[in-house]
C-alpha cells in the first residue's frame, strides 16, 4: 500500500475483510460455505446503499421538474426482451477448456482479437494459448455465445410456454410503461422515467468483490426527447453524471474519467455509449454507463406489442417516436468506490495506526455515535437519554464497550463523522458533552440543550 498523497491506495483484500469485520458486506450464505460471487449487506452496508439511492434520487427526481419515479416488476411477460433484443443478443463469448473443463469469456482472454458486438461478436485464440486454470496449451473449444438472462417458469408446468426471465437491467420497465406515464402524467418533451431495483445476469466471469455479481442493483433513467436534441442531451447527460460522483459522493476527480466506447463494441441498441470509470485496485472499471439509446427500444416494443409508442406533438400536429438517453449506474459498484475512496490510515502519537474512513457526513452510516466515558450507572442514564433525544434526527450508534479511545478508533474505522462524549463532569457540573470530529479529532464542550443543533450545523459544514 502506498501513500499517494491525494488519499490513500488500498488493496481489496483490506475493504473485503472491513466489511465483514464491520458489519457493511458478507458472503452469502457463509455457513454453508457460500455462494459463489453472491453477497449479503449487513448492518452498516445497509445504511451506506440507503444513502446512495437517496442521493441519486434526490438528484435525479426530487430536484427535478422534468423526470418521474416508477417500481416495474422483476419477472414481465418474456415478449418484453424479444422486444428489447436481450434474448437474441444479450450474449458473451464463452469457451471451455477440454482438459480441465473451466469456462472462460473469451474475449478476456490474454491475446483474443475480437471484432463486433453483442451475438455478433467474433473471437480468435491463439492456437497455442495456456489454460488459466490448468495449464494446458491449445486445449479450447471454439467460442460459443451464451446468454445471460436467468430463465425461470411461471406457474406450475415447467415448459417452454411458462419461461420467463429475471430482468438484466430496469431499462425495460421504463420503455414498456413509456404509455402509461405520458398518459397519467401529461408529461411533455423532455421527460425522464427513473426506477432504482435489483437486476440479474448469469455472468460468466463474475469476481472482484461486489462488482461483478450476479445479482446486483441498477439506478437508471431513460430521458426522453426530440430526436433532434439527442446529442446534445447525452452531453448534457454525461456531464451531470460525473457532477454527482464529485460534488455528491465527494468521489476524487483524479480517480475517475470518461471511456467513450468505440463504435465496433456499441451495444445491439445504442449509437454512442460513454462510461464513467473509477481506478480500482485492479485497474479502471465501470461505475455507469451513458448511452444514447436513439429510438430503438421505443421502436421495438411498438413493432412486437402491436402498440404505436409514440409522443403527440400538439404545436407540429404530428406524432413523434422519442429519442432516449440513459444514464445506468449501479448501486454495488458505487459502493464499492464509496469504501476505497474513503480509506485513509494515519499514524498517532503512540505510532499505532488509525483506519479512517472518511465518509462524506450525509452518507455516513453513523453520523453520531454516543459514547459514555464507561458503563458507570451514574453516566448511563444521561448517555441513554442523549441517544434517545438524538435517533430521530441522525444515524445514530451508542456503544459502551472497553476504553474510550478503542471506542473512538472503531468509530473511525466505520466512517462516523461526530461522536458525543457524556462524561462526570456532565452530570455533575455542567450538563455539557464533548462532541469530538472523526478528521481531525478535535474535541469542543457543548451544552445538552444546544446539542442537536450544534451537531447538524457541524455534520453541514464539513
Ligand atoms: N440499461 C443499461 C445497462 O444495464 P450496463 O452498463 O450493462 O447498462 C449499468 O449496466 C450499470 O449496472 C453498470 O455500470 C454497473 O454499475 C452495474 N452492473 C452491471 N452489471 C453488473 C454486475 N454483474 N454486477 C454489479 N453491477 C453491475
Amino acid at each position: 500500500m502506498t501513500d499517494q498523497g491525494e488519499g490513500r491506495r488500498v488493496d481489496m483484500e483490506t475493504i473485503v475483510s472491513l466489511c465483514k469485520r464491520r458489519g457493511f458486506v458478507f458472503p452469502s450464505a457463509e455457513i454453508y460455505g457460500g455462494f459463489a460471487n453472491t453477497y449479503d449487506y449487513g448492518p452498516l452496508g445497509v445504511e451506506l446503499r440507503r444513502q446512495i439511492r437517496a442521493s441519486w434520487w434526490k438528484a435525479m427526481v426530487q430536484e427535478r421538474d422534468d423526470v418521474v419515479g416508477i417500481e416495474a416488476a422483476i419477472i414481465t411477460n418474456p415478449r418484453v426482451y424479444i422486444a428489447s433484443g436481450h434474448l437474441e443478443h444479450f450474449t458473451d463469448p464463452l469457451v471451455d477448456c477440454r482438459n480441465c473443463k473451466a469456462r472462460f469469456r473469451a474475449d478476456d482472454l490474454p491475446g483474443a482479437t475480437v471484432d463486433g458486438a453483442g451475438a455478433s461478436m467474433k473471437v480468435a485464440l491463439p492456437p497455442d494459448l495456456t489454460c488459466p486454470s490448468c495449464g494446458t496449451r491449445g486445449s479450447f473449444t471454439e467460442a460459443r455465445q451464451f446468454n445471460l438472462m436467468f430463465e425461470t417458469n411461471v406457474g406450475p408446468l415447467r415448459d417452454e410456454s411458462s419461461v420467463a426471465y429475471l430482468r438484466p437491467e430496469t431499462a425495460q420497465g421504463m420503455f414498456v410503461n413509456f404509455e402509461n406515464v405520458l398518459n397519467s402524467t401529461r408529461r411533455k418533451l423532455p421527460f425522464g422515467i427513473a426506477q432504482n431495483g435489483k437486476s440479474f445476469r448469469n455472468e460468466i466471469t463474475p469476481g472482484n468483490f461486489i462488482f461483478r455479481m450476479l445479482e446486483f442493483e441498477q439506478m437508471e433513467m431513460e430521458y426522453f426527447c426530440y430526436p433532434e436534441r439527442g446529442r446534445e442531451l447525452y452531453e448534457y447527460w454525461r456531464e451531470e453524471r460525473m457532477r454527482w460522483y464529485v460534488e455528491r459522493l465527494g468521489i476524487r476527480p483524479e480517480r475517475l474519467r470518461f471511456r467513450e466506447h468505440p463504435p465496433e463494441a456499441l451495444s445491439h441498441y445504442s449509437s454512442g455509449t460513454t462510461d464513467v470509470e473509477y481506478e480500482f485496485p485492479f485497474g479502471w472499471g465501470e461505475l455507469e454507463g451513458i448511452a444514447y439509446r436513439t429510438d430503438f427500444d421505443l421502436r421495438r416494443h411498438s413493432e412486437v406489442s402491436g402498440r404505436q409508442l409514440s409522443y403527440f406533438d400538439e404545436e407540429r400536429k404530428e406524432h413523434i417516436v422519442p429519442h432516449v438517453v440513459e444514464p445506468a449506474a449501479g448501486v454495488d459498484r458505487i459502493m464499492a468506490v464509496l469504501l476505497l475512496d474513503a480509506y485513509d490510515e494515519e499514524q498517532d502519537e503512540r505510532g499505532e495506526t488509525r483506519v479512517v474512513l472518511r465518509f462524506k457526513p450525509d452518507l455516513a452510516p453513523v453520523q453520531v455515535a454516543i459514547l459514555p466515558l464507561s458503563r458507570n450507572e451514574r453516566l448511563v442514564p444521561t448517555a441513554r437519554e442523549v441517544w434517545t433525544r438524538l435517533r430521530p434526527r441522525f444515524r445514530t450508534q451508542y456503544d459502551d464497550a472497553q476504553s474510550i479511545g478503542r471506542r473512538y478508533r472503531r468509530q473511525d474505522e466505520i466512517g462516523t463523522p461526530l461522536c458525543v462524549t457524556v462524561d462526570f463532569q456532565t452530570i455533575e457540573e455542567d450538563q455539557a458533552v464533548t462532541i469530538r470530529d472523526r478528521d481531525s479529532m478535535e474535541q469542543v464542550r457543548v451544552g445538552l440543550e444546544e446539542l442537536t443543533d450544534r451537531l447538524e450545523e457541524r455534520l453541514s459544514a464539513l
